[in-house]
């Protein structure tokens, strides 16, 4: 979604902005702009299309000021459009903004902007934030100290705004300070050596400072290249604060000798596993042991049911989750798109433990679902990747994922990651019930060895690049797969469309007769996921009804797996493993597949066309 930077300091300005915009370029966007304050002026460029672009229009600008701030723009409120693209600047001059999210009221503050004089040049509702601010900049009476007048205007226009945002504000008397609020759109304050910075994601400031402050909803910052101050946005009084330190840096963020982000973070799965592993597992080697969940034991063998939440990839760990709770700890599981639940008013059990799953902390809907879970008096417990993201901080406990820093959009690491901290969580409750120490035991180590299973898999790179080679030209694939393999099956399909846009269902593999096996022919390949265990007969039984059908078939196979001479047309082989590690074992040729087959189609990898890395509006 659209992407936050601001700096004020002794450095040029517009290309320090500009570098921070392109570490954003993976949360996808359709425009970007940039403005300086200098020589009393806004000089603003704004350009459609990728933060290239903006880069030449830039040359023209002569940028050389050292206090300024851009945005990369996801189009929400009118077209994609360089007057639609942010900066904007009200009518008189005054007051520039860039701002995420979306404000619900804008036709009525418009039209009250209107009567009062006030013109506009794009279809945006930050344009009519914007002119709100300036409206209240010119009313409010100028302080005896400092221009408090300036946040004051802010702080006012946003008690109108109704919506979400992360906005950042200049003033054109003020130089050399930046306004910046939240509700909703992440926000953070870099606080550097003699020098400012805001942005919507860390990944933009943190070649600068790895210390910041993450700004809370309903917050607002005045930074100056020194100093800064946090209050509320609704009575001004100040908000408590912590200085937080970033534990990675920005060679974490690069693609170093990858081609790609998604590939580099698919052949980091083993290290983020085991970072997503490291000193969770209880010294008498037949649990696991998570230190943020804040719930005792006591309150945890209370819990009879659980309720997990969550989008897109998130949701598809979370089915996996599911199933192994209940196998593990024999306990009912229900999941549901967090997009749903917010407004489905789902009847839950009183001993319910809510769970959400999201690598970015941020995703609106999954945000909304924990916010309702609360609100309805439950405990919501958030598996998350990004430290100190909304979630994270609103959730009442949780695990973080511990996997660094995830740029591609397509969700690789984070996702697997996710099934590990699930089997992890589900052996935890399974071993304060029913599950053996001996099982118990079998699991721990199961799951300590995924890490160089994975590895395994990843060894046969060239053999499924070859097949993505014989498969590119399809136009619509199917993923078949049963019990813990049918949410891999639902995530390589994801996978396969969202990168190389071609049609793909995820679709559990008996079911199949019930519908898309009418798309079945010559010209639509299966992929079926085959574990050896105790249906492997009816896997290969469906995968008979596709090949009488003369659907293609690649089979993602155990190695213990004997299939019928000539039922695959491909076979990557996946090695044997316990329950627990199969899913995550599963997943890894699902995404190279995907990866090589995007790649072979020419499709920009990083960033999929209309897709945003972390989905910021509903
Ligand atoms: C797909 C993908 C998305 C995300 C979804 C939730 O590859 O990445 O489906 O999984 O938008 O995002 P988070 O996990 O950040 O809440």
């Amino acid at each position: 979604m659209c992407g936050i930077v601001g700096y004020i300091g002794k450095q040029k300005a517009a290309p320090l902005i500009i570098e921070g915009l392109k570490r954003l370029e993976y949360r996808g966007y359709d425009s970007a702009g940039v403005v300086v304050l200098e020589d009393g002026a806004f000089n603003v460029a704004k350009k459609i299309g990728r933060v290239a672009n903006l880069e030449g229009e830039a040359a023209r600008h002569h940028f050389h000021g050292t206090f300024g701030m851009g945005h990369t723009r996801w189009a929400t409120h009118g077209g994609v459009t360089d007057a639609n693209a942010h900066p904007h600047v009200s009518s008189d001059g005054q007051i520039a903004l860039i701002h995420n999210g979306v404000i619900e009221n804008y036709a009525t503050i418009k039209k009250f902007l209107l009567g009062r004089g006030f013109t506009f040049k794009s279809e945006t509702d930050t344009e009519v934030l914007c002119n709100l601010i300036a409206y209240h900049y010119a009313k409010e009476p100028p302080a005896a100290e400092g221009d408090s007048r300036f946040v004051e205007s802010v702080r006012k226009a946003l008690h109108h705004a109704e919506g979400t945002y992360g906005i950042v504000v200049m003033a054109l008397a003020v130089p050399g300070e930046l306004v910046t609020a939240r509700k909703g759109s992440p926000l953070i304050l870099g606080i550097g050596d003699g020098e400012s910075l805001v942005a919507s994601d860390v990944a933009a400031i943190v070649s600068r400072t790895q210390n910041v402050v993450y700004l809370k909803d309903g917050e607002i910052a005045h930074l100056r290249a020194k100093d800064f101050s946090i209050t509320t946005v609704a009575s001004g009084e100040a908000a408590a604060h912590v200085i937080d330190k970033v534990n990675w840096s920005i060679a974490d963020a690069e693609l170093g000798a990858y081609a790609h982000f998604m590939e580099k973070e698919i052949f980091e799965q083993p290290v983020a596993l085991e970072n997503a592993m490291r000193g969770r597992f209880a010294e008498d080697g037949s649990t696991a042991q998570f230190g943020g969940l804040n719930i005792t034991a006591n309150e945890f063998r209370g819990i009879e049911r659980f309720m997990f939440c969550a989008c897109g990839t998130a949701l598809h760990a979370c089915m996996v989750t599911e199933h192994l709770i209940e196998r593990f700890a024999r306990m009912p599981v229900e999941c549901d798109y967090a997009s749903e639940f917010r407004y489905r008013n789902t009847p839950l059990y009183r001993n319910t433990l809510f769970f959400v799953k999201s690598q970015s902390g941020e995703t609106i809907d999954t945000l909304a679902a924990l916010r309702e879970a609360k609100r309805k008096g439950y405990k919501v417990l958030a598996v998350v990747n990004v430290v100190g993201s909304t979630i994270a901080r609103e959730a009442d406990g949780g695990i973080y994922q511990h996997v660094g820093p995830e740029v591609g959009v397509a969700s690789t690491k984070a996702f697997t990651s996710q099934l590990l901290i699930g089997a992890m969580l589900a052996l935890y409750i399974g071993r304060m019930r029913d599950l053996s120490f001996g099982d118990g035991v079998q699991i721990v180590n199961a799951l300590k060895g995924a890490p160089d299973l994975v590895r395994r898999v990843l060894q046969q790179a060239p053999h499924i690049r070859a097949i993505a080679r014989r498969y590119a030209h399809y136009t619509d694939m199917l993923f078949l797969g049963r019990l813990s393999l049918f949410p891999i099956a639902l995530e390589g399909a994801l996978k396969l469309k969202e990168i190389s846009y071609i049609h793909a269902e995820g679709y559990p593999a008996a079911e199949m007769k019930h519908g898309p096996i009418a798309l079945v022919s010559e010209k639509c390949p299966s992929v079926f996921l085959v574990p050896n265990g105790d249906i492997v007969n009816k896997i290969i039984s469906s995968m008979q009804e596709i090949k009488a059908r003369k659907g293609p078939v690649i089979a993602i196979a155990s190695e213990s797996v004997e299939l019928p001479a000539g039922l695959a047309d491909e076979v990557i082989r996946i090695p044997e493993c316990h329950d627990a590690v199969l899913p995550i074992v599963a997943a890894v040729p699902v995404q190279l597949l995907s990866y090589y087959i995007a790649v072979e189609r020419g499709c920009d990898v990083d960033k999929p066309r209309n897709l945003a890395k972390s989905v910021t509006v509903e």
